[in-house]
Protein backbone atom coordinates (compact mmCIF):
# COMPACT_ATOMS: atom_id res chain seq x y z
CA UNK A 1 0.00 0.00 0.00
CA UNK A 2 1.39 3.47 -0.92
CA UNK A 3 2.58 5.70 2.12
CA UNK A 4 -0.47 7.92 1.77
CA UNK A 5 -2.76 5.83 1.63
CA UNK A 6 -1.80 3.80 5.01
CA UNK A 7 -4.13 3.30 7.69
CA UNK A 8 -2.92 2.66 11.52
CA UNK A 9 -3.51 -0.36 12.62
CA UNK A 10 -5.34 0.75 15.06
CA UNK A 11 -7.09 4.30 15.44
CA UNK A 12 -5.22 6.60 17.98
CA UNK A 13 -7.17 9.26 20.22
CA UNK A 14 -6.33 12.06 21.48
CA UNK A 15 -8.04 13.45 24.39
CA UNK A 16 -9.19 16.99 24.00
CA UNK A 17 -10.78 19.32 26.38
CA UNK A 18 -12.68 21.24 23.60
CA UNK A 19 -13.17 18.76 20.97
CA UNK A 20 -13.23 16.00 23.17
CA UNK A 21 -11.44 13.37 21.37
CA UNK A 22 -8.97 14.01 17.86
CA UNK A 23 -9.05 11.01 16.16
CA UNK A 24 -5.74 9.80 13.49
CA UNK A 25 -6.01 7.00 11.30
CA UNK A 26 -3.42 7.98 8.91
CA UNK A 27 0.07 7.03 8.98
CA UNK A 28 1.24 10.17 7.76
CA UNK A 29 -1.03 12.12 10.20
CA UNK A 30 0.47 10.45 12.92
CA UNK A 31 4.52 10.56 11.89
CA UNK A 32 4.10 14.18 11.37
CA UNK A 33 3.04 14.40 15.11
CA UNK A 34 5.76 12.92 16.11
CA UNK A 35 8.28 15.29 14.44
CA UNK A 36 10.65 17.40 16.34
CA UNK A 37 9.30 20.68 14.62
CA UNK A 38 6.07 19.49 15.50
CA UNK A 39 6.64 18.28 19.38
CA UNK A 40 7.97 22.18 19.50
CA UNK A 41 4.83 23.63 19.15
CA UNK A 42 3.84 22.38 22.65
CA UNK A 43 6.35 24.57 24.17
CA UNK A 44 4.94 27.36 22.48
CA UNK A 45 1.77 29.23 24.50
CA UNK A 46 -1.29 30.30 22.02
CA UNK A 47 -1.82 33.04 23.88
CA UNK A 48 1.47 34.52 24.56
CA UNK A 49 1.56 36.45 27.60
CA UNK A 50 -2.82 36.48 27.89
CA UNK A 51 -1.52 34.30 30.75
CA UNK A 52 -0.40 36.63 32.73
CA UNK A 53 -3.97 38.20 32.55
CA UNK A 54 -6.44 34.72 33.00
CA UNK A 55 -4.17 32.25 34.40
CA UNK A 56 -5.59 29.14 32.60
CA UNK A 57 -4.17 30.62 29.18
CA UNK A 58 -1.47 27.98 29.32
CA UNK A 59 -2.54 26.18 26.50
CA UNK A 60 0.11 25.49 23.35
CA UNK A 61 0.13 25.94 20.16
CA UNK A 62 0.46 22.10 19.86
CA UNK A 63 -3.05 21.70 21.18
CA UNK A 64 -4.75 24.27 18.65
CA UNK A 65 -2.89 22.69 15.83
CA UNK A 66 -4.21 18.98 16.93
CA UNK A 67 -8.00 20.91 16.91
CA UNK A 68 -8.00 22.47 13.30
CA UNK A 69 -7.04 18.73 12.02
CA UNK A 70 -9.63 17.46 13.99
CA UNK A 71 -11.91 19.78 12.54
CA UNK A 72 -11.20 19.88 9.29
CA UNK A 73 -11.65 15.90 9.53
CA UNK A 74 -15.36 16.37 10.44
CA UNK A 75 -16.31 18.87 7.89
CA UNK A 76 -14.66 16.58 5.06
CA UNK A 77 -15.89 13.84 6.53
CA UNK A 78 -19.22 15.93 5.93
CA UNK A 79 -18.23 16.82 2.19
CA UNK A 80 -17.04 12.94 1.03
CA UNK A 81 -20.06 12.39 -1.70
CA UNK A 82 -20.86 15.73 -2.37
CA UNK A 83 -20.33 16.76 -6.43
CA UNK A 84 -18.25 19.27 -5.86
CA UNK A 85 -15.96 17.95 -3.20
CA UNK A 86 -12.35 15.85 -4.39
CA UNK A 87 -11.68 13.33 -2.46
CA UNK A 88 -8.22 13.16 -3.38
CA UNK A 89 -7.81 16.44 -1.73
CA UNK A 90 -8.37 15.01 1.81
CA UNK A 91 -4.80 13.93 3.08
CA UNK A 92 -3.88 17.45 1.55
CA UNK A 93 -6.72 19.22 3.57
CA UNK A 94 -5.62 16.95 6.81
CA UNK A 95 -1.93 17.93 6.60
CA UNK A 96 -2.36 21.50 5.73
CA UNK A 97 -4.60 22.44 8.58
CA UNK A 98 -2.43 20.20 11.31
CA UNK A 99 0.59 22.03 10.09
CA UNK A 100 -0.62 26.01 9.55
CA UNK A 101 0.97 27.35 12.58
CA UNK A 102 4.35 25.56 12.41
CA UNK A 103 6.31 28.13 12.21
CA UNK A 104 5.33 30.32 15.61
CA UNK A 105 8.11 31.73 17.46
CA UNK A 106 8.37 32.00 21.43
CA UNK A 107 5.27 35.08 21.97
CA UNK A 108 5.51 35.75 18.11
CA UNK A 109 4.07 39.26 17.94
CA UNK A 110 6.88 40.88 20.08
CA UNK A 111 9.72 38.72 18.72
CA UNK A 112 8.67 39.05 15.29
CA UNK A 113 8.03 42.96 15.93
CA UNK A 114 11.96 43.19 17.81
CA UNK A 115 13.49 41.19 15.28
CA UNK A 116 12.20 41.42 12.29
CA UNK A 117 10.64 38.09 11.47
CA UNK A 118 7.72 36.80 10.36
CA UNK A 119 6.20 33.28 11.29
CA UNK A 120 4.63 32.68 7.99
CA UNK A 121 7.78 32.54 6.23
CA UNK A 122 9.14 30.24 8.68
CA UNK A 123 5.95 28.02 8.35
CA UNK A 124 6.88 27.72 4.52
CA UNK A 125 10.83 27.18 5.57
CA UNK A 126 9.83 24.12 8.26
CA UNK A 127 7.49 22.50 5.06
CA UNK A 128 9.92 22.68 2.51
CA UNK A 129 13.57 23.08 4.23
CA UNK A 130 15.46 20.08 5.21
CA UNK A 131 13.40 19.00 8.39
CA UNK A 132 11.53 15.86 9.35
CA UNK A 133 8.17 17.12 8.13
CA UNK A 134 9.32 17.62 4.87
CA UNK A 135 10.77 14.43 4.34
CA UNK A 136 7.63 12.50 5.42
CA UNK A 137 5.39 15.22 3.02
CA UNK A 138 7.86 13.89 0.33
CA UNK A 139 7.22 10.60 0.98
CA UNK A 140 3.26 10.67 0.55
CA UNK A 141 4.12 12.02 -3.36
CA UNK A 142 7.09 14.08 -4.74
CA UNK A 143 6.27 18.20 -5.13
CA UNK A 144 3.65 17.13 -1.71
CA UNK A 145 5.37 19.18 0.65
CA UNK A 146 4.77 22.58 -1.87
CA UNK A 147 0.96 21.88 -2.30
CA UNK A 148 0.53 22.03 1.54
CA UNK A 149 2.91 25.16 2.16
CA UNK A 150 0.44 26.78 -0.96
CA UNK A 151 -2.64 25.64 0.93
CA UNK A 152 -1.39 27.57 3.94
CA UNK A 153 0.12 30.48 1.64
CA UNK A 154 -3.35 30.76 0.35
CA UNK A 155 -1.90 30.38 -3.42
CA UNK A 156 -2.92 26.60 -4.10
CA UNK A 157 -5.05 26.60 -6.92
CA UNK A 158 -8.26 24.70 -5.72
CA UNK A 159 -9.74 27.92 -3.24
CA UNK A 160 -12.19 25.49 -2.02
CA UNK A 161 -9.60 23.75 -0.34
CA UNK A 162 -7.63 26.99 0.91
CA UNK A 163 -11.00 28.49 2.44
CA UNK A 164 -11.72 25.23 4.67
CA UNK A 165 -8.08 26.17 6.16
CA UNK A 166 -8.53 30.21 6.26
CA UNK A 167 -11.55 32.37 5.61
CA UNK A 168 -13.83 34.60 7.71
CA UNK A 169 -15.39 31.15 9.22
CA UNK A 170 -12.83 28.29 9.22
CA UNK A 171 -11.29 25.74 11.11
CA UNK A 172 -8.29 27.76 12.36
CA UNK A 173 -11.04 30.34 14.07
CA UNK A 174 -13.48 27.85 15.22
CA UNK A 175 -10.88 26.00 16.97
CA UNK A 176 -8.92 29.00 18.58
CA UNK A 177 -12.35 30.86 19.40
CA UNK A 178 -13.29 27.73 21.64
CA UNK A 179 -10.20 26.50 22.97
CA UNK A 180 -9.11 30.26 24.08
CA UNK A 181 -12.54 30.60 25.34
CA UNK A 182 -12.21 27.10 27.27
CA UNK A 183 -8.53 27.96 28.76
CA UNK A 184 -9.39 31.52 29.80
CA UNK A 185 -12.94 30.89 31.56
CA UNK A 186 -14.47 33.35 30.32
CA UNK A 187 -17.99 32.70 29.11
CA UNK A 188 -17.75 34.34 25.38
CA UNK A 189 -16.05 31.91 22.37
CA UNK A 190 -19.07 29.89 22.95
CA UNK A 191 -21.27 28.68 19.80
CA UNK A 192 -22.42 25.79 18.13
CA UNK A 193 -19.86 24.50 15.82
CA UNK A 194 -21.93 21.16 15.61
CA UNK A 195 -24.42 22.72 13.89
CA UNK A 196 -22.20 24.96 11.40
CA UNK A 197 -20.52 21.73 10.72
CA UNK A 198 -23.57 20.48 9.70
CA UNK A 199 -24.53 23.40 7.46
CA UNK A 200 -21.47 23.69 5.37
CA UNK A 201 -21.69 23.02 1.65
CA UNK A 202 -18.72 23.21 -0.95
CA UNK A 203 -20.00 24.79 -3.89
CA UNK A 204 -17.75 25.20 -7.13
CA UNK A 205 -14.73 27.12 -5.13
CA UNK A 206 -16.04 28.23 -1.95
CA UNK A 207 -17.82 26.45 1.20
CA UNK A 208 -20.99 28.16 2.04
CA UNK A 209 -23.43 27.73 4.88
CA UNK A 210 -27.22 26.26 4.69
CA UNK A 211 -29.44 29.73 5.37
CA UNK A 212 -31.05 27.59 7.71
CA UNK A 213 -27.77 27.98 10.18
CA UNK A 214 -27.21 31.56 9.54
CA UNK A 215 -28.28 31.78 13.78
CA UNK A 216 -25.26 29.77 14.44
CA UNK A 217 -22.88 31.29 12.17
CA UNK A 218 -24.38 34.68 13.79
CA UNK A 219 -23.15 33.57 17.32
CA UNK A 220 -19.92 32.65 16.10
CA UNK A 221 -19.31 36.15 14.41
CA UNK A 222 -20.05 37.60 17.86
CA UNK A 223 -18.47 34.99 20.10
CA UNK A 224 -15.11 36.42 17.84
CA UNK A 225 -15.63 39.80 18.04
CA UNK A 226 -16.63 40.07 22.03
CA UNK A 227 -12.97 37.75 22.10
CA UNK A 228 -11.14 40.03 20.39
CA UNK A 229 -12.34 42.72 23.02
CA UNK A 230 -12.46 40.75 25.99
CA UNK A 231 -9.46 38.52 25.83
CA UNK A 232 -7.08 39.14 22.99
CA UNK A 233 -6.70 42.93 23.20
CA UNK A 234 -7.16 43.05 26.92
CA UNK A 235 -5.03 45.99 28.58
CA UNK A 236 -3.34 43.96 30.60
CA UNK A 237 -1.85 41.19 28.40
CA UNK A 238 -1.01 43.99 26.50
CA UNK A 239 0.98 45.55 28.87
CA UNK A 240 3.07 41.73 29.69
CA UNK A 241 3.25 42.30 25.91
CA UNK A 242 5.00 45.93 26.09
CA UNK A 243 7.32 44.83 28.69
CA UNK A 244 8.33 41.90 26.63
CA UNK A 245 9.37 43.87 23.54
CA UNK A 246 11.54 46.62 25.54
CA UNK A 247 13.63 43.60 27.01
CA UNK A 248 13.94 42.38 23.67
CA UNK A 249 14.76 45.88 22.36
CA UNK A 250 17.28 46.73 25.58
CA UNK A 251 18.94 43.35 25.01
CA UNK A 252 19.57 44.11 21.66
CA UNK A 253 20.36 47.72 22.26
CA UNK A 254 23.37 45.87 24.96
CA UNK A 255 24.46 43.25 22.26
CA UNK A 256 25.13 46.00 19.81
CA UNK A 257 26.77 48.17 21.72
CA UNK A 258 29.28 45.46 23.45
CA UNK A 259 27.85 45.25 26.81
CA UNK A 260 29.50 42.05 28.46
CA UNK A 261 26.14 39.57 29.51
CA UNK A 262 27.10 37.38 32.71
CA UNK A 263 26.48 34.40 30.12
CA UNK A 264 26.79 35.05 26.65
CA UNK A 265 23.13 34.86 25.18
CA UNK A 266 23.86 31.89 22.19
CA UNK A 267 20.88 31.25 21.94
CA UNK A 268 20.14 35.05 20.75
CA UNK A 269 22.75 36.03 18.73
CA UNK A 270 21.11 35.59 15.47
CA UNK A 271 18.26 37.39 16.57
CA UNK A 272 20.17 40.23 17.89
CA UNK A 273 22.26 40.30 14.20
CA UNK A 274 18.61 39.85 12.58
CA UNK A 275 19.91 36.79 10.69
CA UNK A 276 18.13 33.64 11.95
CA UNK A 277 18.59 30.72 10.26
CA UNK A 278 16.37 28.09 10.41
CA UNK A 279 18.09 25.77 12.63
CA UNK A 280 18.50 28.43 15.25
CA UNK A 281 14.76 29.81 14.85
CA UNK A 282 13.81 26.02 15.65
CA UNK A 283 15.97 26.16 18.99
CA UNK A 284 14.06 29.46 20.19
CA UNK A 285 11.13 28.20 22.10
CA UNK A 286 9.52 30.07 25.20
CA UNK A 287 11.52 27.71 27.76
CA UNK A 288 14.76 28.75 26.70
CA UNK A 289 13.54 32.31 26.44
CA UNK A 290 12.07 32.29 30.04
CA UNK A 291 15.75 30.64 31.25
CA UNK A 292 17.42 33.91 29.65
CA UNK A 293 14.68 36.16 31.33
CA UNK A 294 15.91 34.30 34.56
CA UNK A 295 18.85 35.25 34.05
CA UNK A 296 18.90 38.77 32.92
CA UNK A 297 17.61 39.60 36.61
CA UNK A 298 21.05 39.63 37.69
CA UNK A 299 22.63 41.31 35.09
CA UNK A 300 24.57 44.72 35.84
CA UNK A 301 22.47 46.55 33.14
CA UNK A 302 19.63 48.47 35.60
CA UNK A 303 16.83 48.66 33.07
CA UNK A 304 17.17 45.05 31.44
CA UNK A 305 17.46 43.49 35.02
CA UNK A 306 14.69 45.89 36.09
CA UNK A 307 12.28 44.81 32.75
CA UNK A 308 12.93 40.92 33.27
CA UNK A 309 11.94 41.25 37.20
CA UNK A 310 8.72 42.94 36.17
CA UNK A 311 7.72 39.96 33.58
CA UNK A 312 9.09 37.23 35.20
CA UNK A 313 7.19 38.71 38.46
CA UNK A 314 4.15 39.67 36.94
CA UNK A 315 4.75 44.04 38.30
CA UNK A 316 3.45 45.29 35.28
CA UNK A 317 3.32 48.82 33.70
CA UNK A 318 -0.32 50.82 34.63
CA UNK A 319 -1.96 52.11 31.61
CA UNK A 320 -4.52 55.31 30.37
CA UNK A 321 -6.43 56.23 27.10
CA UNK A 322 -4.47 57.53 24.76
CA UNK A 323 -4.86 58.46 21.44
CA UNK A 324 -1.53 59.37 20.29
CA UNK A 325 -2.70 60.88 16.79
CA UNK A 326 -4.81 63.36 18.65
CA UNK A 327 -2.60 63.71 21.60
CA UNK A 328 1.22 64.14 20.05
CA UNK A 329 1.89 67.48 22.11
CA UNK A 330 1.30 65.79 25.22
CA UNK A 331 3.21 62.54 24.16
CA UNK A 332 6.81 64.49 23.46
CA UNK A 333 6.02 66.58 26.59
CA UNK A 334 5.54 62.99 28.92
CA UNK A 335 8.90 62.18 26.80
CA UNK A 336 10.64 64.89 27.92
CA UNK A 337 9.73 64.80 31.54
CA UNK A 338 10.39 61.30 32.25
CA UNK A 339 13.87 62.36 30.48
CA UNK A 340 14.20 64.98 32.99
CA UNK A 341 12.85 62.18 36.13
CA UNK A 342 15.68 60.10 35.25
CA UNK A 343 13.01 57.52 33.93
CA UNK A 344 13.99 56.61 30.41
CA UNK A 345 11.30 57.22 27.95
CA UNK A 346 12.22 54.25 25.45
CA UNK A 347 11.71 51.49 27.78
CA UNK A 348 9.36 52.82 30.29
CA UNK A 349 6.70 54.91 28.05
CA UNK A 350 4.92 53.23 25.31
CA UNK A 351 1.69 53.72 23.28
CA UNK A 352 -0.27 50.74 21.91
CA UNK A 353 -2.48 50.57 19.26
CA UNK A 354 -5.15 47.33 18.62
CA UNK A 355 -7.36 47.07 15.83
CA UNK A 356 -9.96 44.59 14.88
CA UNK A 357 -12.50 44.52 11.69
CA UNK A 358 -14.88 41.89 13.31
CA UNK A 359 -16.55 40.80 9.80
CA UNK A 360 -16.44 42.67 5.83
CA UNK A 361 -18.34 41.41 3.07
CA UNK A 362 -15.78 41.37 0.21
CA UNK A 363 -14.41 44.91 -0.87
CA UNK A 364 -12.02 43.84 -4.10
CA UNK A 365 -9.31 44.92 -4.61
CA UNK A 366 -9.32 46.70 -0.74
CA UNK A 367 -5.79 46.14 0.96
CA UNK A 368 -7.81 43.79 3.70
CA UNK A 369 -9.89 42.15 1.08
CA UNK A 370 -11.60 39.25 2.73
CA UNK A 371 -13.78 36.63 1.20
CA UNK A 372 -17.49 36.95 2.14
CA UNK A 373 -19.44 34.53 4.13
CA UNK A 374 -22.05 33.21 1.75
CA UNK A 375 -25.50 31.84 2.43
CA UNK A 376 -27.39 29.05 0.52
CA UNK A 377 -30.92 30.02 -0.20
CA UNK A 378 -33.46 27.41 -0.52
CA UNK A 379 -33.60 27.90 -4.29
CA UNK A 380 -29.56 27.44 -4.52
CA UNK A 381 -28.52 31.14 -4.89
CA UNK A 382 -26.09 32.60 -3.07
CA UNK A 383 -26.43 35.70 -0.59
CA UNK A 384 -23.82 37.09 1.42
CA UNK A 385 -24.21 37.25 4.86
CA UNK A 386 -24.20 40.88 6.10
CA UNK A 387 -27.48 41.19 3.46
CA UNK A 388 -29.77 38.41 5.36
CA UNK A 389 -28.44 39.08 8.85
CA UNK A 390 -29.17 42.72 10.84
CA UNK A 391 -26.85 41.20 13.79
CA UNK A 392 -23.54 40.99 11.51
CA UNK A 393 -24.53 43.80 9.25
CA UNK A 394 -24.66 46.15 12.23
CA UNK A 395 -20.61 45.22 12.61
CA UNK A 396 -19.83 44.63 8.95
CA UNK A 397 -16.55 46.60 7.93
CA UNK A 398 -16.57 48.84 11.35
CA UNK A 399 -13.01 48.44 12.35
CA UNK A 400 -12.71 49.70 16.23
CA UNK A 401 -9.42 50.80 17.46
CA UNK A 402 -7.68 51.32 21.02
CA UNK A 403 -5.08 53.18 22.09
CA UNK A 404 -3.58 53.08 25.59
CA UNK A 405 -0.47 54.50 26.87
CA UNK A 406 1.60 52.62 29.18
CA UNK A 407 4.16 53.49 32.49
CA UNK A 408 5.57 52.25 35.46
CA UNK A 409 3.15 53.52 38.27
CA UNK A 410 5.67 52.31 40.40
CA UNK A 411 8.56 54.18 39.34
CA UNK A 412 6.15 57.62 38.91
CA UNK A 413 5.13 57.19 42.85
CA UNK A 414 8.89 57.32 43.99
CA UNK A 415 8.99 60.46 43.03
CA UNK A 416 9.10 62.99 45.38
CA UNK A 417 5.48 64.62 45.47
CA UNK A 418 6.62 68.40 45.82
CA UNK A 419 9.10 67.88 42.44
CA UNK A 420 7.02 69.60 39.65
CA UNK A 421 8.32 67.30 37.01
CA UNK A 422 6.07 64.30 38.86
CA UNK A 423 3.22 67.22 39.69
CA UNK A 424 3.76 67.72 35.59
CA UNK A 425 3.53 64.17 34.80
CA UNK A 426 0.69 63.25 37.15
CA UNK A 427 -1.44 66.25 35.45
CA UNK A 428 -0.63 64.70 32.01
CA UNK A 429 -1.62 61.23 32.59
CA UNK A 430 -4.83 62.37 34.92
CA UNK A 431 -3.62 60.55 38.10
CA UNK A 432 -4.06 61.82 41.21
CA UNK A 433 -1.14 63.20 42.92
CA UNK A 434 -0.57 60.68 45.48
CA UNK A 435 -1.89 57.31 44.00
CA UNK A 436 0.34 57.70 41.39
CA UNK A 437 -1.52 54.20 40.37
CA UNK A 438 -3.42 54.98 36.99
CA UNK A 439 -5.57 51.70 35.96
CA UNK A 440 -4.20 48.96 38.32
CA UNK A 441 -2.90 46.37 35.65
CA UNK A 442 -5.76 43.44 37.03
NI1 LIG B 1 -4.05 28.82 13.96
Amino acid sequence: MPYKDEQLHEEKVFKDPVHRYVHVQDRVIWDLIATPEFQRLRRIKQLGTSYLTFHGAEHSRFNHSLGVYEIIRRIIGNFENRDDWNDDERLLCLCAALLHDLGHGPFSHSFEKAFKLDHEHFTQQIILGDTHIHKILERVETGFSRKVADVIDKTYEDKLVVSLISSQIDADRMDYLQRDAYFTGVSYGHFDMERILRVMRPIEDQVVIKSSGMHAVEDYIMSRYQMYWQVYFHPVTRSAEVILSKILHRAKYLFENNYTFKLKPFHFTSFFKEDVGLTDYLKLDESIVFYYFQLWQEEDDAILRDLCERFMNRRLFKYIEFNPNLQMKEWKELSQLFEEAGINPDYYLEVDSSSDLPYDFYRPGEEDERLPINLLLPDGRLKELSRNSDIVEAISGKKRTDHKLYFPGDLLAGLHNNDPVKQRIMELLNLEQSKGEGKNAD
